[in-house]
Parts: C-alpha cells; sequence; structure tokens
C-alpha cells in the first residue's frame, strides 16, 4: 500500500524541525566546541526517553525564514525525559535559529514546560544559548521573559529548578537562571552579563571582555553566581545528571535514598588526630567531610567563592544531604559577607526541599574589618541567623573546634531548632578565645603582677580549662553529646534515620521578611 501522503508530510516537517536554524549553522555551533540544543537533551537524559512537546510552534510576529519557510520551534527545543528513570522537563535554546533569542512564542513554550513541571511535581532543567531578548519582536520578547522570570518566582521552593548557561546569556536573560536554584557554566564558552563590554566601555571607559566580565571562571570565583562549571558540554551535563540525583522531585517529597556502598558504621580513625592540638593549626575541613559522608559523594558547590565556607550535596548513609561548614584553612574559618551570603542561600535551599542539613562548625566568628562593616556585615551575617532559625528540615551540627560568639549562635546552635548537635573533644564554645578574654577580663590583675606575662599565660589557662572545651557547654545542654570524631558517621546516619519524618511547622504568617 503507498504510504498516506500526510504521514510522509509529517515526517517532512519533523526532519526540518529537527535541523532548527540549518546545516550550515549547526556546522557553526560544532566549530566553536558547542553541541546542539538536540545533542544536549540527548546527553542529558537517559537515552531514547525524550518527548518533544509543541515542535511545529513558529514566531507570530516576525517570521524567522530558511529558505522561504518559517522555522519551527522558534529557537527552543522543550519536552520531558527521564533521568535515572525520573522524569525531568526541559528546555534547550537553539543557537542555530536566530542565535536562540527569545520571542513571543519561544517564551510561551518555556513557560509551558515550566508550568507542567510545577503541576507534576517533576524538576525542570533550562539550557541556556541565547542572544537574548529578539530585537525583531520588541516588547512581545519582554513580555516572553516576564513570563518566565515570574514562574521562575513562584515555583521557587516548588520544585527543583537548574541552569546549565552553555552559550550568551546577556542582557535581562541572566535574571532566570539567577533564580533558579543552580547554575552550572561551560568553561570559555558561556558567559552572562547585564551589559556588554561595548556598553561598559560607552559609559563608564572601562576595557574588558566577555570571558572576564561574565565567564564561568569569574561567576564561580568572583561573583558567586554560578555552583559548577565544567570544561565541555559533555561535563556540564554529566554533572547536571549528578545533581539531581541529591534532589528530590518536589517540595513534598524526600529526597531519594540510595542503597549505600559505604559501610554506614564505617568510623574512620583519621578522624580522631585530624584537629591540630594547637587551636592556630589549621586544618581542611574538606577532608572531615570526605571522611564523613558516603565515599565518593560529596558534590561541592560554589568551591571557589568564599572558600572559607563550603557547602555541597553528598550522602551520608545513602540518604542525601546538604554539607555545610567553616574551612579553618582559609581565613581560620572566619564568617563574612560572601560566606553569609553562600551559606544562607544554601541553607534555604536545603529546607525549601527537605534537605536535611549536616553542618560542620570550626569558626572564630565574623571577620572583623572597615569594609567588611561598611559592605553590611550585619545584615548580611544576619541571613545565616534567618535561614537556620526558620528552616524547618532536619538539622544536624559538630562542633569540631571553634565555635565563638555570633559564628556559634548563627551556625546550627540549639538555639536555631538544630535537632541534634554534636561536639568534638577539641571543641571550644565561647564568646571568644582564651587570649582575647583573658586581656578584657584580667587587665587589671595582668596589669599588677610581678611577672605580667606570666599572668597572663596562667589566667589565659584557667580560662581555656573552664570554658575551652566541649564539657561547659555539655552540662549546659546546649549541645547533645561529645564524640569521638571517628564516631560522627554512625552517629549522623542514627540521627538521619530517626528524623526521616519531621514535622515541623512555623507559625502562619504570609511569609518573613528575611534580611537581603
Ligand atoms: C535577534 C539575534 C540576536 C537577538 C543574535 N541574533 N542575537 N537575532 N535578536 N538578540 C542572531 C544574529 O543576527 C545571527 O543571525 C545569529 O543570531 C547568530 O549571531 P552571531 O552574532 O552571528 O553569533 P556570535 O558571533 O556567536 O555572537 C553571539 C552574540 C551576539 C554575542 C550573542 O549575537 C550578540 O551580541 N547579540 C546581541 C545580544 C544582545 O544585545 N541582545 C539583547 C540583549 S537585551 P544569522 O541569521 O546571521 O545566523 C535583552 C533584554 C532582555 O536581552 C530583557 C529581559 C528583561
Amino acid at each position: 500500500m503507498p504510504e498516506d501522503p500526510r504521514i510522509l508530510e509529517l515526517r517532512e516537517k519533523r526532519k526540518k524541525s529537527r535541523l532548527g536554524g540549518g546545516e550550515k549553522r549547526i556546522e557553526k555551533q560544532h566549530a566553536k566546541g558547542k553541541l546542539t540544543a538536540r545533542e544536549r537533551i540527548d546527553l542529558l537524559l537517559d537515552p531514547g526517553t525524550f518527548q518533544e512537546l509543541e515542535p511545529f510552534v513558529t514566531s507570530r510576529k516576525h517570521d524567522l525564514e530558511l529558505g522561504g519557510e518559517k522555522l519551527l520551534g522558534d529557537g527552543v527545543v522543550t519536552g520531558y525525559g527521564q533521568i535515572d528513570g525520573r522524569t525531568i522537563y526541559v528546555y534547550a535554546q537553539d543557537f542555530t535559529v536566530s542565535g536562540g533569542s527569545l520571542g513571543e512564542m519561544q517564551g510561551q513554550k518555556i513557560s509551558h514546560v515550566m508550568d507542567l513541571a510545577a503541576s507534576n511535581g517533576t524538576p525542570v532543567i533550562g539550557i541556556l544559548d541565547s542572544g537574548g531578548a529578539r530585537i525583531q519582536e520588541g516588547i512581545y520578547s519582554l513580555g516572553g521573559y516576564a513570563e518566565i522570570f515570574r514562574r521562575n518566582s513562584q515555583y521557587s521552593g516548588v520544585v527543583p529548578q537548574i541552569s546549565l548557561v552553555m552559550g550568551p546569556c546577556a542582557g535581562g536573560a541572566a535574571y532566570s537562571p539567577v533564580l533558579q536554584d543552580f547554575i552550572i557554566m561551560v568553561e570559555k564558552k558561556s558567559f552572562m552579563f547585564l551589559t556588554g563590554p561595548q556598553v561598559i566601555k560607552s559609559v563608564t571607559g572601562e576595557e574588558t571582555d566577555f570571558e572576564s566580565l561574565g565567564g564561568a571562571a569569574t561567576h564561580l570565583g568572583i561573583s558567586g553566581i554560578a555552583h559548577m562549571a565544567a570544561p565541555s558540554d559533555q561535563d556540564a551535563l554529566a554533572l547536571a545528571r549528578r545533581l539531581v540525583s541529591y534532589l528530590p522531585n518536589n517540595n513534598m517529597e524526600n529526597p531519594p535514598y540510595v542503597e549505600p556502598a559505604d559501610d554506614p558504621g564505617r568510623m574512620d580513625e583519621v578522624l580522631n588526630s585530624i584537629v591540630p592540638i594547637n587551636p592556630q593549626t589549621p586544618y581542611r575541613m574538606h577532608d572531615v567531610v570526605e571522611l564523613v559522608v558516603d565515599k565518593g559523594s560529596f558534590l561541592e558547590l560554589q568551591s571557589t567563592y568564599a572558600q572559607n565556607a563550603l557547602i555541597g550535596m553528598a550522602r551520608i548513609g545513602g540518604y542525601s544531604v546538604g554539607i555545610v561548614g567553616q574551612e579553618p584553612s582559609v581565613l581560620a574559618g572566619s564568617l563574612n559577607i560572601d560566606a553569609a551570603d553562600k551559606i544562607a542561600r544554601f541553607v534555604r535551599f536545603c529546607d525549601s526541599f527537605n534537605v536535611p542539613l549536616v553542618t560542620f562548625v570550626d569558626s572564630p566568628g565574623f571577620l572583623p574589618g572597615i569594609n567588611q562593616e561598611h559592605g553590611g556585615v550585619i545584615r548580611h551575617g544576619a541571613k545565616i541567623l534567618y535561614a537556620y532559625a526558620n528552616a524547618t528540615n532536619p538539622k544536624i551540627s559538630i562542633v569540631t573546634r571553634k565555635a565563638y560568639g555570633g559564628a556559634y549562635i548563627a551556625m546550627s546552635s540549639k538555639y536555631m531548632d538544630t535537632d541534634v548537635t554534636y561536639a568534638w573533644p577539641s571543641a571550644e564554645i565561647a564568646v571568644m578565645g582564651a587570649g582575647g578574654a583573658a586581656n578584657i577580663l584580667y587587665r587589671r590583675q595582668i596589669k599588677a603582677a610581678e611577672d605580667p606575662e606570666a599572668e597572663r599565660e596562667k589566667l589565659t589557662q584557667d580560662y581555656k580549662d573552664l570554658f575551652l572545651n566541649p564539657y561547659a557547654s555539655a552540662q549546659a545542654g546546649y549541645i547533645d553529646d561529645v564524640i569521638e570524631p571517628k564516631e560522627t558517621r554512625p552517629m549522623i546516619v542514627a540521627a538521619l534515620k530517626t528524623l526521616r519524618n519531621k514535622r515541623k511547622q512555623n507559625l502562619p504568617r504570609k511569609h518573613g521578611n528575611m534580611p537581603v
């Protein structure tokens, strides 16, 4: 029987829509070391699972034509598929069609998959590669962006939203990824900025280029906007798949439990001697985290930004957790403006999706300095307090060494409604360090002594014996137990099991007013 011509026409149309802006432009995309929208989706999702939506949509306001025919898809490929068997909604801008620029219909297509993701309770991943607002469509393209920004904001905390920035993301377009939970960039291939180098030069006279203005290194290390970066499209997509494995589908579900290959009862002897006896000698909290979590499961986020703090996803005994900590080998683990922003936003993320938080504390307090004060360290630091205090997800904290002053209170102390609080024998929980305290408390006594230095030393030691140990806090009930460092892993596993069905709600209100 001859084939139905309507089926042949459909096949022809599908073939055309798959070619986006045509073979030449695809070649150009490959020559830049970039994959096409469809190739990216195929690598992101489990093989063969992608189902496309709205492939025949065309621009209404301005015909994007190729060889006299309207281009199908309007510069974005949208649909759904699976990652490790879990449904994910996805959209990928197609740079071969008018530079992936966003017009009215592209905006509608993206909004549609976002709506489907929200109502079906599944994560949504956007792959961005676009020249921004489609100039020919004027106000209609702005409307398209506005629709997306509104959804990014309203679905925040409903379903996880991840952006893969894999090319240009310029102008107001950059607001969509930052309204989402995570941004992954591709080194040297992607950039985000509000105003480009030419505009900056004409307004301020400053010379810059795309890479230093808004490349991956800039947004990972300086602005703190990006969470991860990878050397290629393939690696970035693999990172996104890995990130999804830690996240729940939506705010009503628990994050996935994965049968651990690593013994939940494993006790690593190295932990017992990892904190140096001399409190001034640094060690790496990264090492502590790696030794406690399921082997190889720590996925650090914002690794080159505010390195005095560390955040990331991990598994402990198969349970997905958010890790927060100080890094005592950088700025002695003190808290500053950038660290506060980094920690607070991550705590808010974990709480919004009920991912348990495990906090490792070693901080001498907030970083002193005029720049910090003038920059609003009080306001920024308060974000940590606000985030922990309001978080109703399971919270566990371990004080490994210093927990002084405001840093003690803010960093998931028992006062912040933390469910389980442990301290190592090396913990020093106090208002401040011994030297400073003795100088203030016993100034006259030291001055009047025959040998002031010896007196200072003696009084400092007295203070240490009295306050700088975990037992004073344990006696006061401010920590639940003092544990051997090597016991940390099994103790956390036990706590996570217990807290799995935690139910807590703050008092009814429209929403709080976080210091931002
Ligand atoms: C329409 C666009 C476009 C745009 C690129 N193209 N950007 N078409 N609207 N915004 C088209 C080009 O004409 C070209 O078409 C194709 O896409 C590829 O672009 P090239 O310039 O050849 O590519 P490349 O050299 O890689 O440069 C990419 C680029 C550059 C850096 C993104 O195209 C660029 O600077 N574009 C303009 C960026 C911009 O100013 N956007 C508006 C920002 S304001 P052909 O037919 O030749 O293939 C904004 C406001 C949003 O976005 C506000 C929301 C709140």
